[in-house]
């Protein structure tokens, strides 16, 4: 047995699986140190990361500027006053304020799932209705609103009509069978389910990651965003759009300043703090008021002892302000190695006699291995080549590429990454691809 497998099998004694996270539990390696584009297994092997630890890592493992912030509020004796408000919680507020179109106001929890779990519950507060819609393939969290129907195998989910949800598939136990009463799946580039689900009344709002991240890369086909943006006007629901992951990894106004849809609340974390925890649900005034509101019946409770906490707060601040002061600097220099990386892909993967597909958005790509680009979860299910990718994935670990070893999910480069990093992965990818 190997000296990592062993040790594994210590921590197996102290906490189920070995590892606090399901979603970690995928490969049976430790990790004990990062910096900039590579980390570090309890081997000493050095791996040039492109799983960014799902994707807040933004600029870079222990970016200098985050760390020494979080430092200096260490050495000027910050802490969890857990009373009254703190000077950071109003700058980093006023500064995702300034930024995002459709945040007039934020608050500060210290997860995505944290921020998605309030901003359904406002969503519920104002419209007097309990029933939320999240798309098949997307993922907003644990919390038993959100925790159905991810990547569930073709057998499961080949009955899919256009225009019709989807049967409800939870993936967690202990979730409530009556939760099936306060939740719909569609799937996603379908506006006819949504619509005909809105149609019942029942509706409180839809929950939507604008860009589907979480099964690699499913983009908005032209206008569905829009049109959930419509239908939502239409029926007087609530559109939540879920920026964990594209907030910030393409622009610092997120998401919805590119597809120019604003949505009524949205919801930030990974990348906004660059790797230190940190959650936001951010709105316009017209629904962040339920936070506050005056009719005590209507006011939505937020709470968490470590809300605006001074180090996910001040990660959050140096975070921004770098996006916002360097922001050509760095989304440009993203932009160039994710383009690199596509090509170099598309040149590689062209010399194999299998279908491929390499999807990318800035500086996030997944390939896939199909003939065309993902329109919907369905369309992964039934025609991705998963072992192959789970093969192809492995080989790039163990060639010292961390490719997280996970079917279907998607590739990130952080702007400490260089060319040079993106021309070395390829020569390596090369090379494996031939071996495959
Ligand atoms: C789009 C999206 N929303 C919400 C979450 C939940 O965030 P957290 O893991 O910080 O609770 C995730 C996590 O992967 C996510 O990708």
């Amino acid at each position: 047995m190997s000296f990592i497998k062993k040790e594994f099998e210590k921590y197996k004694e102290v906490i189920p699986n070995g590892v606090c996270s399901s979603q970690r539990h995928n490969d049976p390696r430790i990790f004990v140190k990062a910096k900039g584009a590579y980390i570090w297994d309890s081997e000493g092997k050095q791996y040039t990361d492109y799983h960014a630890a799902f994707a807040p890592m933004l600029l870079g493992h222990n970016d200098n500027d985050v760390n020494d912030a979080i430092m200096e509020g260490i050495r000027q004796n910050y802490s969890l006053f857990g009373s009254g408000a703190s000077p950071w919680e109003e700058g980093f507020a006023r500064l995702i304020v300034e930024s995002v179109p459709g945040v007039d106001k934020a608050l500060l929890v210290n997860t995505g799932s944290e921020a998605t779990y309030f901003a359904i519950r406002v969503a519920r507060s104002a419209t007097k209705r309990d029933k939320i819609i999240i798309m098949q393939g997307g993922y907003n969290g644990w919390h038993n609103d959100v925790a159905f129907n991810l990547q569930d195998p073709w057998e499961k989910v080949s009955s899919y009509k256009k225009g019709e949800p989807m049967e409800l598939f939870p993936f967690s136990s202990g979730i409530p069978s009556n939760q099936k009463e306060n939740t719909a799946v569609v799937q996603y580039n379908d506006l006819e389910a949504v619509e005909n689900l809105m149609k019942t009344g029942e509706i409180a709002g839809i929950i939507c990651e604008p860009i589907l991240q979480n099964i690699g890369i499913v983009k908005p086909e032209e206008g569905y965003l829009q049109g959930l943006r419509d239908l939502c006007d239409k029926y007087e629901s609530v559109l939540i759009f879920d920026e964990v992951k594209t907030g910030f990894r393409y622009s610092i106004g997120g998401y919805q300043s590119i597809c120019n849809v604003v949505p009524d609340l949205s919801t930030f974390g990974k990348a906004v703090a660059n790797g230190y925890p940190l959650g936001v649900i951010g709105g316009k005034e017209e629904f962040m008021k339920y936070f506050s509101h005056s009719d005590k019946s209507k006011q939505v409770l937020v709470a968490g002892t470590f809300n605006g906490h001074f180090i996910g707060s001040i990660a959050g601040i140096t975070t921004l302000t770098k996006l916002r002061d360097q922001g050509d600097e760095i989304y440009g220099h993203l932009d160039k190695l994710g383009s690199q990386m596509e090509a170099g892909l598309e040149s590689i993967w062209s010399a194999k006699a299998v279908p491929f597909n390499t999807v990318r958005q800035g500086s996030v790509f997944t390939t896939y291995f199909m003939e065309n680009a993902p329109k919907r979860w369905n369309d992964i299910a039934k025609n991705h080549d998963t072992d192959l990718d789970l093969a192809y994935r492995k080989k790039l670990v163990n060639a010292g590429l961390y490719f997280v070893p996970m079917p279907a999910k998607q590739c990130s480069i952080s702007f400490a990454h260089t060319k040079k990093d993106i021309d070395n992965s390829l020569e390596i990818i090369e090379r494996v691809v031939k071996e495959l």
